[in-house]
Formats: structure tokens, C-alpha cells, sequence
């Protein structure tokens, strides 16, 4: 049956649809996505599969040669975006950003070949490409064991907690004058502070000196942290590769190595002295010490551990509308500043998805309520403030009205 949500929400996929690919948001994020995308796609798959591998197919139709699947794909100019393609400067025939976003794209392709299995010979043609951006992870991104990001954008939650401790050794200083565009879509309160843009400018500006040479920018580049919210997406991705890789008929191109080498190295990112998984600064080696939403990834991994559950209920239970994107106990909470609290309905999903493969199904089913709630009280927004579930950020949002169709809106 197709409610009045189902149909609001399949409005603003085709809405956002822009022609082979989607964007998150009119006016706030005018182009292409690479994980938006992918969730896109998810969304896509339970009205329009054709136009579900198609979203697939076009993000990885600007994969660079090297394997890197860019965050950002600038298919037409728009001056409401800051910083645009002239700023990136990559050099590639259609523009492109210069860092990458949390690979989910394997994972989605997976679900998307399970609902439409008569186009394995679609899925089949994704796994080359697919496995040469894991294998890029591996080359330009892996190091001592763990998926690191360069760039905060790279991890795609931007201002998170995680940065903090390898932001304030970037030098935001000499970036030079530039006008935002986000906050002229959107509140400046519920948006990075301008430091960080600077900083975030600087990783730019840095990218760009050094000609995009992506292992450079692991190797000496001003930022490397390393991820749990990467690294155990990266995880996954591997897994649903192999297993997306056989049910197309097709070899899994070391998909599965590169899984179980990943779930070697592990250890690099468990905060033994707080108890739980956590973001570390391989410039100095230093843990964030920070519960952030990276760690909530982990069972999609299969490294859920005792500690894990503890934290998961506390931030459960202190908060109306589940989950807080940082321990929502610390006095460093708050619940409207993008990354750092607030409940985001997508990435309630990607959680759902590992909690309940982890046979955590009561947990799964809250998330999958709670974000319900949210969207039946207000609407189909980019976040929510997880203590009231006040709307916030983008309105009209892609993930999050594909998440409805796929998995919110789909009851118990
Ligand atoms: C913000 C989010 C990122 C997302 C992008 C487009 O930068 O932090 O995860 O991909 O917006 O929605």
C-alpha cells in the first residue's frame, strides 16, 4: 500500500532527480553526492530499479583513474555551492572534489541486485569499478591497519568530534577571503563555525598544491585520522562486494581479502582506557576520547563488543528520539549542530542495518520507530534534534525520504 508519506517521499527522490543522478537537496547541495547517491539508489530501488542502477552507474561512471570514487561530482555549475569546482581545481573532464566519502555503495548494490535480481548482469559490470575503489581505500587510505580520512568532508560527517584533535594542528590561517554558502541556506547555529571552514579550506588548498596525489595526502598531508565509522562501513562494503560479486557470477576481485585484512587491524581504533571504539590521530596517535556516531557503525562490521551495548542503551535512553551522533551525557553535546548530536534518519538506517544482523533486533526496531516519529512529526529533513525531534538543515532531503521507503516507513 502507498501512503501519503510513500508518495511525498517518492516525489522528492524524482524531484531531487536531476537526470542519471540525484542531488541531496535543492539549493543547500546542488550536485552529486557520492554516499547520498548511494542511498538514492536504495530509495529508487522500491519504485524504480532501472532508475535505482542508473544513480549506481553514474557516480561510478567519474571514478578517477586511480580508483577514487570523488565525494562531490560537479555535473553542472551552481553558484549557490561553496566551494565549487574552480576551487578544487582536480582537473578531471566533468569537475570532481578531490577526497572521497564513506564507500556505501557495495552495500546498497547488494540490497538493490536482492530486490532486483534479474539484473545481475548491472551488478556485474559495478564490481570492477567497485573493487577498485575498495582496493584504492586499501592503497590511499589504509595505514597501520585502519580506513583513515584527509579531509573531515572524507568521512562524511564533517564537524564531528573526531577532527577536533587533528584539526587544531591545521593552519586555517592563510586561507584567505571567502564567502559561505551554506549559511545562506540554512542557520549559521546549526552549521560548522567559520574556524572550521578555514581549516577545512586549508585541507582543500593543500589537495590541490599537491596535484591530488592521494597517497601523498595520507603520506605528509596536514590531517590523518583514522575512522571507526569508515573503517567499519569499508568493512562491510568488502563483505557485500564478495557476496554481491557472487550473486552476479563474477569474481569478488579480493573483495573478501580486503575484508578480513581490515578486521586484522582492528585493535588501531578500541579506546582500551574509555571502552570503546574511537577516532585516532595517526599524526600524533592520540584517540579523540569522544563517544561520536562512528562507533554506532560497528556491528554493521561485525565488531560489536559488550562495552558497545552499555553505551548504545545509555544514549538510548538519554534522548526522546534515538541516536545522538555523540554521547548525549557529555556537557559537549548539542543537539542541534549537525554532527555533533543530532539524530540523522540515514544513518539510523546504516545502524539498523548491522544491529539487526547482529541479532540486536529490539535495538533495531527503536531506531526504526523513533525515526518514524521523526519524519511523521516533521517532515522529510536532512536531521533532528534527537531531545525534541525538531527539524533540522536541509528540507526535501534524498537519504532521508529513501530511508523512509526502504526502511522507515515500513513498519515493525
Ligand atoms: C554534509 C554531510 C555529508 C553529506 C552532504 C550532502 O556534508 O555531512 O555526509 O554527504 O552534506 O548531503
Amino acid at each position: 500500500m502507498v501512503t501519503d508519506l510513500d508518495a511525498r517521499a517518492r516525489a522528492i527522490l524524482t524531484g531531487n532527480d536531476r537526470g542519471g543522478y540525484t542531488v541531496p537537496t535543492a539549493g543547500l547541495y546542488p550536485f552529486q553526492w557520492n554516499w547520498d547517491s548511494a542511498f538514492a539508489a536504495w530509495g529508487f530501488s522500491t519504485f524504480d530499479p532501472d532508475r535505482a542502477w542508473t544513480e549506481l552507474e553514474t557516480l561510478l561512471a567519474h571514478q578517477w583513474p586511480d580508483g577514487m570514487v570523488p565525494h562531490i561530482v560537479f555535473h553542472r555549475d551552481d553558484r549557490g555551492y561553496f566551494p565549487g569546482p574552480d576551487v578544487w581545481d582536480t582537473g578531471r573532464p566533468v569537475p570532481t572534489s578531490g577526497i572521497t566519502q564513506p564507500p556505501v555503495a557495495a552495500t546498497m548494490a547488494r540490497m538493490i541486485l536482492a530486490a532486483d535480481p534479474g539484473q545481475a548482469g548491472r551488478a556485474a559490470a559495478l564490481v570492477p569499478k567497485l573493487a577498485a575503489w575498495h582496493r584504492w581505500w586499501m592503497r590511499a587510505r589504509v595505514r597501520e591497519g585502519v580506513a583513515c580520512v584527509v579531509h573531515p568532508w572524507e568521512s562524511g560527517r564533517d564537524n564531528a568530534f573526531d577532527w577536533d584533535g587533528g584539526m587544531a594542528n591545521v593552519d586555517g590561517s592563510e586561507v584567505g577571503t571567502y564567502q559561505r554558502r551554506d549559511t545562506g541556506h540554512v542557520d549559521a547555529s546549526m552549521r560548522p563555525t567559520k574556524a572550521e571552514y578555514d581549516r577545512y579550506l586549508a585541507l582543500v588548498q593543500w589537495g590541490r598544491a599537491h596535484g591530488w596525489d592521494q597517497v601523498r595526502m595520507a603520506d605528509e598531508g596536514p590531517l590523518l585520522v583514522a575512522d571507526p565509522g569508515t573503517c567499519f562501513i569499508l568493512i562491510r562494503a568488502c563483505d557485500d562486494l564478495a557476496a554481491l560479486a557472487a550473486a552476479a557470477g563474477v569474481s569478488d576481485e579480493g573483495a573478501g581479502d580486503m575484508a578480513h585484512e581490515l578486521r586484522a587491524g582492528l585493535g588501531g581504533i578500541w579506546n582500551a582506557e574509555a571502552g570503546f571504539w574511537d577516532a585516532r590521530d595517526l599524526r600524533t596517535g592520540a584517540f579523540s576520547g569522544i563517544l561520536s556516531a562512528g562507533a554506532w557503525l560497528c556491528w554493521l562490521a561485525g565488531a560489536g563488543r559488550p562495552e558497545m551495548a552499555s553505551h548504545l542503551a545509555r544514549a538510548m535512553d538519554n534522548v526522546r528520539y534515538a541516536l545522538p551522533t555523540v554521547d548525549p551525557t557529555l556537557p559537549t553535546f548539542e543537539a542541534r549542530r549537525y554532527w555533533r548530536g543530532p539524530a540523522w534518519p540515514f544513518y539510523n538506517a546504516l545502524a539498523a542495518l548491522g544491529l539487526r544482523d547482529a541479532g540486536l533486533g529490539a535495538e533495531a526496531e527503536r531506531l526504526r520507530a523513533d525515526t518514524e516519529a521523526l519524519i511523521r512529526g516533521g517532515g522529510f529533513y536532512e536531521y533532528f534534534d534527537p531531545t525534541d525531534g525538531t527539524p533540522c538543515g536541509g528540507k526535501d532531503f534524498t537519504w532521508t525520504a529513501a530511508i523512509w521507503l526502504t526502511w522507515a516507513g515500513r513498519g515493525a
